[in-house]
């Protein structure tokens, strides 16, 4: 009893039902790209990582995964369009649900964040645009992107439609389609990327138009109740950013409420500030919490107290969180119990060692498996 006790006052501990999905905490595993994948194929290592932070009744959302052979920009990144991916998901996804969680997967096009060494051919990476992305300080160099023709477009949408079936098909619960961060999505519904004077450019409606038919595509091949979707309308990563936001992410909400069931609209906050040495979430998600019909999650910057606080108050209904899952395979129990967290390691973040930053994070009672 006194557990039970401790579980009610934890709100990011508390049960939650997400269309027909039991869920029994509100702590998700945010998509995270690990660059473990080698040759855009999922391996057995994954199956440690993912089983190591699954909890019965958790839900945990799988890195972005490419949706075709031009969805990549990163080094040994996941796909879903081939056979063998498929294939080599199925075991993953066996080791999670194992466990009794929920898995689904993040589907993914980069657009034009990649280089000619990732694409097909050497080709030139596709976009809504040929804007290249301003090099930054970073060393990072994107290659001048090719503008899809108006033609093409329905051929991508095509491609998301099919990596959601072949999601299913490998056992994953949903997907989430990645419409954030400047990735391919965003190129197309945000108005410093998006040039184009087809009905794929210009007005809100026409700039999201291509967002909009992958949600329908998807939605029509595996069903609203597996879906979710992931936005950042004041984000500005990538050279992407909106000249007005607000109306971005509620024309979006209003285009996912279209959908039945329409399962989650999972939003990042607008970028963090650093007030006196703390982190201070904007809390900026409210007017499209309000508006979306289904399950609303949040993510960027959350701690055990900031998730709380956001659940207790119904800003969201669940809470994702990114860095400090990863360093944390047990971080559900470390809330509970309020224990000291493990510190993330930057430097593995994005590098290939199937162990290191990867699956020896250690848990609470000093096991890493
Ligand atoms: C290593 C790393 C990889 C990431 N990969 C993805 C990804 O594949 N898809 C995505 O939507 N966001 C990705 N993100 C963003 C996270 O999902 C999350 O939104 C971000 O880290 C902020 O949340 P946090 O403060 O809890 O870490 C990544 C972040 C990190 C640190």
């Amino acid at each position: 009893m006194a557990q039970l006790d401790e579980a009610a006052a934890i709100p990011v501990l508390t049960p939650y039902k997400m269309g027909k999905l039991e869920l029994h905490h509100r702590v998700v595993l945010a998509p995270l790209t690990r660059c473990r994948s080698y040759g855009n194929v999922p391996q057995p290592h994954a199956a440690a990582y993912y089983s190591q932070r699954a909890t019965r009744g958790g839900l945990l959302i799988a890195e972005a995964t490419g949706v075709s052979a031009t969805a990549q920009g990163y080094p040994e990144t996941p796909g879903v369009w081939t056979q063998e991916q498929v294939e080599a998901w199925k075991p993953i996804v066996d080791s999670v649900h194992r466990k009794g969680a929920l898995f689904f997967l993040q589907i993914w096009h980069t657009g034009r964040v990649s280089n000619t060494d990732f694409q097909p051919e050497g080709q030139a990476p596709i976009s809504s645009t040929d804007k290249q992305i301003t090099p930054d300080d970073s060393g990072m160099v994107y290659s001048k992107p090719r503008r899809l023709m108006t033609d093409e477009i329905p051929h991508i949408v095509d491609d998301f439609r099919r990596a959601a079936r072949n999601a299913i098909d490998a056992g994953f619960d949903g997907v989430e389609i990645h419409g954030a961060h400047g990735y391919l999505l965003e190129q197309f519904m945000k108005d410093s990327a998006n040039d184009r004077t087809d009905k794929y450019g210009g007005n809100l409606e026409n700039r999201c138009r291509f967002a909009v038919e992958v949600i329908d595509a998807v939605v029509a091949e595996v069903g609203a109740h597996r879906v979710g979707i992931r936005l950042s309308p004041f984000l500005d990563f990538m050279d992407c950013v909106d000249s007005n936001p607000e109306a971005l992410g509620s024309y979006m909400v209003q285009q996912l409420n279209k959908h039945p069931g329409f399962l989650y609209c999972h939003m990042v906050e607008p970028r963090m500030a650093i007030v006196e040495g703390r982190r201070q979430i904007p809390h900026g998600l409210l007017p499209f919490r309000k508006a979306f019909n289904g399950t609303f999650i949040a993510a960027g910057g959350y701690d055990r107290e900031e998730g709380n606080k956001v659940v207790a108050d119904s800003y969201a209904d669940l809470v994702a969180y990114g860095r400090l899952f990863l360093a944390n395979p047990d971080l559900p129990r470390r809330f509970e119990i309020s224990a000291p967290l493990n510190k993330y390691d930057r430097s593995t973040f994005y590098t290939q060692d199937p162990v290191v930053g990867y699956t020896d994070y250690p848990f609470l009672d000093n096991q890493s498996a």
